[in-house]
């Protein structure tokens, strides 16, 4: 069977990454992961993708100062030499310029930890609960030009409870993330998959 080459980009603790690095242990999964690249150095989950025999790499958006899109040839040029097909952005806290939008469209897909549309942006379980929504949850969706915008692929709810604070509300919605990339990916490898040119 046919596997796309996955690239998932990372900020930090990269407990999604896993997830779709675990996803992949499958065969039949239609995604093979073959970088695992950060923006910062120090990346924990550059460490856990390192030890589960993925190759890594990171380039710090830091010695880019306000070049936004230097810094993103640099990671492009980086995502290329790995052949990369198809890049999965979890937690990735960096905003994407138009030119690195536009190169990878129809091919990049963010996991977001809100019911988009939603709370775009950051604090997003903070606002849910300030809002007095009933449930939060996350969204995984294309990227496109706009931040947290793009064609939803799948999303996932759960309860708002009383007494929620944003750290309760955040560790319920990240076990449903966890599913959820997963089988989000899946989705959107096979979308791909099914346009491919042999
Ligand atoms: C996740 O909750 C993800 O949804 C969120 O960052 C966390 C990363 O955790 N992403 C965003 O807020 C993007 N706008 P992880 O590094 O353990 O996967």
């Amino acid at each position: 069977m046919t596997r796309l080459k996955l690239a998932i980009l990372i900020s930090g603790r990269g407990s999604n990454m896993e997830a779709l690095l675990q996803a992949a242990e499958d065969p039949g999964y239609p995604a093979q992961p073959v970088l695992v690249a950060s923006n910062r150095p120090d990346a924990k989950g550059l460490e856990t993708a390192a030890s589960a025999g993925i190759a890594t790499a990171f380039v710090d958006h830091k010695l880019y100062g306000k070049d936004r899109e230097a810094f993103e040839r640099a990671l492009d040029a980086i995502l290329e030499e790995a052949g990369t097909e198809i890049i999965a952005l979890a937690g990735f806290m960096r905003v994407l310029t138009p030119w690195f939008v536009d190169k990878w469209a129809g091919r990049m897909i963010n996991i977001h930890p809100s019911l988009l549309p939603k709370y775009k942006g950051l604090h997003t379980h903070q606002r849910a609960i300030d809002a007095g929504d009933a449930e939060g949850g996350c969204s995984v969706h294309w990227v496109s030009a706009g931040v947290d915008d793009g064609e939803v692929i799948a999303q996932a709810r759960v309860p708002i409870q009383p007494g929620d604070t944003e750290e309760t509300l955040a560790a319920r919605v990240l076990v449903e993330e966890h599913k959820l990339y997963p089988q989000a990916l899946a989705m959107a490898c096979q979308r791909l998959l099914a346009t491919k040119p042999d």
